[in-house]
C-alpha cells in the first residue's frame, strides 16, 4: 500500500522540503532522506525516480556530501534529476568539470533558453524566467551528456537516454515561473503516477484494517495520546469498526499541563457518536516514575518507559478481549528507530518494534506528519488536532536531562513548559513553530537572587521549524520574547539560568534525548 515512487536526496538546501511539497501539489508523494540514509533505502526499495537536491556546499569543498553509494547513475533502475548542487555533483562524479567562473554566477532571477523539444521542457516558453542561486557551474559536461538549456552557462543537461538529468536552477520555487510544469514533465518522463489522494488513502487504510480483522470478531485497541496521529487514526477507523474499536489513553505522569482534558476532547471529536463507549483512560503515573527510577541514560529511560507502556496495554488487551493493537506510527518514527532498511538507529521510539501477543498494525507507517495533518483536515477534525505540535510518547521524562526523573523534576518542567507555551501564544508565535521543547538540564550553577547566593537548576528552551521532523531548523525568538521567557522562568526559586538552543537537526535531534 502507498509505496514511495520518488526519493529526494537532501543535501541541505532550504528548498528541499519545497520540492516535496510541490510534488505533493502535483499529486505525488515523495520521501526525503539525507545521502547516507538514502543509500540504505535505495538498496532495499524499488522506485521510479530520484531527485538530488540543491545545497550550500561546493563539490570542491572538503567534507562535501557525496552521492549515495548505491545510486544508479546509469539511469537503468530509475530516472535521476539533479537540481543545482545535485546537477553539479552528478557532473563532477561522472567526469565533467565544475568551476566558479565569475560570468556564470547567478543569484536570483535569470532567463533560461531551454530545448523545448526535450521532454523535460515540453510546453515551456522559448525564454523562461527562473530563479537560480549558484556560484559553481558545470563548465564541461560528462561524456555522452548534452546541454538542453542555457543561461549564463549550461542550465540543464541530459544523458543520451534522457534518464539522468540535471537542472542548474530551482524548479521548486515559485519565482521559477514554469517550475511546476518542469517538475510535472519529470514525473511524466519517469512514469510517476498520482498517489496522493487523501480520501482514497482513508478508504485504503479502512479496507486494509477491516480485511485483517475479518477473520474473527475480536476487538482492536488503539493507543491514543490526543496527538494528531492517533486522533486521526481513531477518526479513520471509528466509522468502520464501531464498537470493536477501543481507544486507550495512558496518563504516564509525563504529560503536559491540561493534556488529559485535551486528549479527551480530541479523541471524543474523532469518535463522534461512539465516544463515550470507546475511550478508556488509565492513570499509571506512579508505575512509570518508579520503573524509570534513577536512570539518566536516554535509551535506558526509553526502554524502561516501553516496559510499562507494553504492560499497561497488555492488561487492556486481556480486559477487552482484543485480538489487535493499532498505533499511529509514522514513516519518520520507523526511519529514526532504524527499522527502515538498515538506517542507523538514532533513538528508540516508544511505539516501534514492540512485540505483542496480538496482531500489531501500523496503518500510517508510510505517511509523514504533514500528510496525516491533511487527512485530519479532510476528516473535519478541529484545528486543535491538525495544528497540534507533536509531543513524544515518553513525554516530559525525556525532558529531564542528565539528572534522575522525580515527581518534583517533572512538575518543574511541566510548569516551565506551560509558562513558555503561554508566552508564545500571547505573542502569536505558536503558529510559527513546529515544536516547543522545554527541558530541565542536570547542570546546577550559581546565581544570585535578592542579593543572596543560590545554587539551582538550568532550563533549556528550544523551538524548531520543520515539515517532516527528519530535519529541523532551530527557531530564533525575538529578543523581547527571550527576555520575557527568561524573566518568567527564573521567577521559580530553583531556576537560575535559562539556555536557548537553536541547533538544527542534524546534528542535534528535536528532543534532547
Ligand atoms: P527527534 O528528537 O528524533 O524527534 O528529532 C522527532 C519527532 O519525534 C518525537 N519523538 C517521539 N515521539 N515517541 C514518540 O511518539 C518517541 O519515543 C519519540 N521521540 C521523539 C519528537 O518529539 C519530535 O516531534
Amino acid at each position: 500500500m502507498n509505496s514511495i515512487q520518488i526519493l529526494i536526496v537532501d543535501y541541505g538546501s532550504q528548498y528541499t522540503l519545497v520540492i516535496g511539497r510541490t510534488l505533493r501539489e502535483l499529486g505525488v508523494r515523495s520521501l526525503i532522506l539525507p545521502p547516507i540514509k538514502a543509500d540504505d533505502w535505495l538498496k532495499k526499495n524499488t522506485l521510479k525516480s530520484v531527485i538530488l537536491s540543491g545545497s550550500h556546499w561546493s563539490v570542491h569543498s572538503e567534507g562535501t556530501p557525496e552521492l549515495p553509494k548505491s545510486l544508479d547513475t546509469t539511469g537503468q533502475k530509475y530516472f535521476v534529476l539533479g537540481v543545482c548542487y545535485g546537477m553539479q555533483l552528478l557532473a563532477h562524479k561522472l567526469g565533467g568539470t565544475v568551476e566558479r567562473p565569475l560570468a556564470h554566477r547567478e543569484y536570483g532571477p535569470a532567463t533560461v533558453t531551454p530545448d523545448t523539444g526535450h521532454p523535460l521542457f515540453k510546453g515551456i516558453k522559448e525564454k523562461t524566467e527562473v530563479w537560480a542561486s549558484h556560484g559553481d557551474t558545470v563548465t564541461k559536461l560528462p561524456k555522452s551528456f548534452t546541454s538542453i538549456a542555457t543561461s549564463g552557462g549550461v542550465a540543464a543537461m541530459t544523458d543520451k537516454n534522457n534518464r539522468v538529468l540535471g537542472i542548474q536552477f530551482h524548479p521548486e520555487v515559485v519565482d521559477t515561473k514554469e517550475g511546476k510544469k518542469i517538475l510535472q514533465n519529470f514525473l511524466d518522463l519517469s512514469g510517476c503516477v498520482k498517489d496522493w489522494d487523501p480520501i482514497n488513502l482513508i478508504h485504503e487504510i479502512q479496507k486494509e484494517v477491516l480485511d485483517i480483522m475479518s477473520k474473527d470478531k475480536k476487538n482492536l485497541i488503539l493507543g491514543v495520546s490526543g496527538g494528531v496521529d492517533s486522533t486521526t487514526l481513531a477518526a479513520v477507523l471509528a466509522p468502520v469498526l464501531n464498537e470493536r474499536l477501543i481507544c486507550v489513553a495512558i496518563d504516564t505522569g509525563g504529560l503536559r499541563a491540561g493534556e488529559v482534558e485535551e486528549l479527551k476532547a480530541n479523541t471524543t471529536s474523532a469518535l463522534g457518536k461512539n465516544a463515550s463507549k470507546n475511550l478508556v483512560i488509565i492513570d499509571a503515573a506512579k508505575e512509570f516514575i518508579k520503573n524509570i527510577g534513577t536512570t539518566i541514560d536516554g535509551e535506558e529511560k526509553r526502554a524502561k518507559f516501553r516496559e510499562v507502556y507494553k504492560q499497561k496495554f497488555e492488561e487492556q488487551i486481556a480486559k477487552h478481549q482484543a485480538g489487535y493493537i493499532v498505533q499511529g506510527t509514522l514513516a519518520t518514527d520507523i526511519i529514526e528507530s532504524g527499522k527502515a532498511g538498515e538506517s542507523a538507529m538514532i533513538k528508540t521510539h516508544h511505539n516501534v518494534g514492540l512485540s505483542w501477543e496480538v496482531e500489531d498494525l501500523h496503518p500510517f507507517r508510510n505517511l509523514f506528519k504533514y500528510e496525516v495533518r491533511e487527512l485530519a483536515r479532510v476528516l473535519k477534525l478541529p484545528p486543535a488536532v491538525y495544528e497540534r505540535n507533536p509531543f513524544p510518547g515518553p513525554g516530559l521524562f525525556l525532558r529531564v536531562v542528565g539528572t534522575p526523573v522525580s515527581k518534583e523534576n517533572i512538575e518543574l518542567v511541566r510548569e516551565a513548559d506551560e509558562t513558555v507555551a503561554d508566552i508564545l501564544k500571547k505573542h502569536n508565535l505558536n503558529k510559527e513553530i513546529s515544536q516547543l521543547i522545554v527541558a530541565l538540564l542536570g547542570v546546577n550553577s550559581v546565581g544570585v537572587k535578592g542579593d543572596e547566593r543560590v545554587y539551582g537548576h538550568s532550563l533549556a528552551v528550544r523551538a524548531v521549524q520543520t515539515v517532516d521532523f527528519m530535519t529541523a531548523k532551530g527557531y530564533y525568538f525575538p529578543e523581547a520574547v527571550i527576555n520575557e521567557i527568561t524573566s518568567a522562568l527564573t521567577k521559580h526559586k530553583d531556576i537560575v539560568r535559562v539556555f536557548f538552543d537553536m541547533t538544527p537537526k542534524p546534528p542535534a535531534t528535536t528532543e534532547f534525548e
